[in-house]
């Protein structure tokens, strides 16, 4: 195997906590506390680590980020060490005040989350009163700050039938970019599958509402779109291939190769408390052990394709099989594809209750 290059993005995971309870949060199930999160000092250390081995981005994202009160700090650190900073919000704790602050520290984009185009389903599915309301306001108050705004609209069964309300919302709020991402399979959202998993008929609809609103608003609205793997014949490029572009840090310190990888069993993640950022992108059994090919079974192995995908997702294939060196079930080659088509079942039966995140505890339940 060729030597791995550099990571080219950083996402800094730096809390779980969020006043929102999104079913389809991409956080673990086991959510950290407060208490496990690492230390400014530590975060500081890591942000120069990650300049220094190569990585152009950091998104500072959660949970919901704000909720630390050193955000400002590590954005003006990552800033003096040359990292563009990109902050990932639900934005219901950001003011007038906190942005100004923000955007002295050098931050450079906001990606904004809305739930859905009307106020009181989105409230519904972020589990939060009023919280539509709020980042209406919040995307002005970016807007006027000067900071290019992307909105990320997660879509589902629930939400998919406004669609080109979703992307009038991104035109009118001032958006440059919205990124209509089809919810991906793990963690919450796999408890969640049955309230939210779209038919194939909703997903035709929604990829034609894409392909026209890309014709229509050519060089106004960038529109990323990113298919539910349940219904491909390929899979996607998860994380651009295993430990090649990117790395995540969890609020506690673990330094994982994707925001889902703790759901895999069997790895002894790093943390950035015992080693440098460099060493474990380079040296850790974690980061090599899907790196590559080498790992792949048939027909990966001998696929056209596997430089392309790198195999597609490894926390997918351990959700759907149980084991994380199964070919990706998304791919049409992959001898477990009948668990993809009993998945789908789930898309023509009743929706049934979301599984609000939350911290600890039994999982909440709401009617939909
Ligand atoms: Fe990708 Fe493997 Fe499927 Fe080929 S066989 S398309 S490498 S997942
Ligand atoms: Fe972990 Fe795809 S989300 S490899």
């Amino acid at each position: 195997m060729s030597a791995p290059q550099p990571p080219l993005a950083l996402l800094a995971e730096l809390s779980h906590r969020c006043p929102l309870r999104c079913p389809y949060c991409s956080n673990p199930l086991e959510l950290e506390r407060g208490s496990a999160e690492i230390d400014t000092a530590t975060w500081l250390r890591v942000l120069s680590e990650a300049a220094k081995l190569g990585v152009l981005q950091v998104h500072f994202s959660g949970g919901e980020p704000l909720v630390r009160r050193d955000l400002a700090e590590l954005v003006r650190h990552a800033t003096a060490v040359g990292l563009y900073t990109n902050l990932i919000t639900s934005g219901v704790l950001l003011d007038r005040a906190r942005l100004a602050e923000l955007v002295a520290a050098g931050l450079e984009h906001v990606q904004l989350s809305f739930q859905d185009a009307e106020a009181a389903s989105a409230d519904r599915i972020a589990g939060l009163e009023r919280s539509h309301e709020k980042k209406l306001a919040v995307a002005a108050l970016v807007r006027e700050a000067g900071l290019p705004l992307t909105v990320n609209a997660v879509v589902h069964r629930q939400n998919l039938e406004r669609l080109p309300e979703l992307i009038a919302l991104a035109l009118k709020l001032g958006a440059g970019r919205i990124e209509v991402a089809h919810v991906q399979y793990y963690g919450w959202a796999l408890a969640n599958r049955r309230a939210l998993l779209p038919t194939i008929e909703q997903l035709e609809r929604a990829t034609a509402v894409v392909e026209e609103a890309r014709t229509r608003l050519k060089g106004v609205l960038t529109i990323d779109y990113v298919v539910p793997d349940y219904y491909a014949r390929r899979p996607k490029a998860c994380m651009g291939g295993w430990g090649r572009q990117f790395l995540n840090i969890s609020p506690a310190g673990k330094v994982l190769p994707c925001h889902a990888a703790e759901s895999l069993p069997g790895f002894d993640f790093p943390s950035v408390k015992e080693a440098s950022l460099a060493e474990i992108w380079y040296g850790s059994e974690a980061f090599n052990r899907f790196r590559g090919t080498a790992w792949m079974p048939e027909p990966c192995r001998s696929c056209e394709r596997r430089e392309i995908d790198w195999g597609g997702c490894r926390c997918q294939a351990f959700a759907l099989t149980g084991d994380a060196a199964r070919v990706d079930p998304a791919c049409a080659f992959s001898p477990d594809r009948e668990l993809l088509t009993a998945a789908r079942e789930d898309a023509a039966a009743p929706a049934g209750d979301f599984v609000y995140r939350q911290i600890g505890g039994a999982p909440a339940r709401a009617a939909s």
